[in-house]
């Protein structure tokens, strides 16, 4: 397997304020891969995912993006090299139509997506395309906020708790998305507390605690020791 990486953070702290939050976060990402944050509340894991993408800004250590040192870029130049960020609360325009919203994210990468491949995926974003954001149930606005940096030619996507508060029947439609994202090329960081789902999904596994990554695991490792696990998650 080609292992290259794609993302790398070495020795990253991050803050805010006086309190001290990451604590030296070693992480690896390779091209191609679907890798998970994995930890209890409070344990660091968007706080890595807005250190990698430069919305926390006080922080130290090394993020590298293949090969390319961007701690120091703002993350507007971040998002430019091909890393889209979907936020917990999705970051999708309200006030806007759906298809208003795909027809927003400047182009970063010759990865960008065509509408007509973006409808192929997700053939309830093209039915809704008339309709605003505020009306989307939660998966549909989940599935927007993919298609958007899918749209922009995200090359990594930082993907926190996509899961949160749908259905179960719609947690299985998104992690159908997110094996056939990943069958076309695009690498995922996904943040998530569903260990079902993560297992469903991922490759391999980053143990969170206390603002460190302590364990990395693979996919069959972590499912060898879910009970295990799940105690440590407290879930
Ligand atoms: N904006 C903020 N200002 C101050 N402290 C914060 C802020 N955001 C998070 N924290 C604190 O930083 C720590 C890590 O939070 P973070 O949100 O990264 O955890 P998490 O692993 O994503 O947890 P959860 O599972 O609850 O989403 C927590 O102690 C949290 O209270
Ligand atoms: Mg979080």
């Amino acid at each position: 397997m080609n292992a290259e990486t794609m993302l790398e953070t070495r020795g990253l702290n991050a803050y805010y304020d006086e309190s001290h939050v990451l604590r030296g976060v070693d992480l690896d990402v390779r091209r191609g891969e679907v890798v998970t944050l994995v930890g209890r509340n409070g344990a660091g894991k968007t706080t890595t995912l807005k250190s990698i993408m430069g919305i926390v800004r006080k922080r130290s250590g090394s993020i590298s993006f293949e090969g390319t040192p961007i701690i120091g870029l703002t993350s507007d130049k971040i998002a430019r090299k091909g890393i889209g960020f979907v936020p917990e609360e999705r970051g999708i325009y309200a006030t806007l139509t759906v298809a208003e919203n795909l027809a927003l994210p400047p182009v970063v990468s010759e990865m960008a997506w065509p509408l007509d491949r973006i409808y192929g995926l997700f053939p309830i974003l093209k039915e809704r395309g008339a309709a605003m954001g505020t009306t989307l149930s939660g998966g549909e606005q989940q599935m927007l906020a993919i298609a958007r940096v899918l749209r922009s030619g995200a090359k990594l996507i930082l993907l926190d708790e996509p899961t949160e508060g749908l259905a179960p029947v719609i947690v299985d439609a998104i992690g159908d998305l997110i094996l056939e994202i990943k069958k076309t090329g695009v690498t995922i960081l996904l943040v998530e507390q569903n260990m079902r789902f993560a297992t469903r999904v991922a490759d391999r596994h980053n143990l969170m605690v206390h603002g460190r990554i302590i364990e990395t695991m693979t996919n069959a490792e972590a499912i060898a020791r879910e009970n295990d696990l799940l105690a440590h998650l407290g879930v």
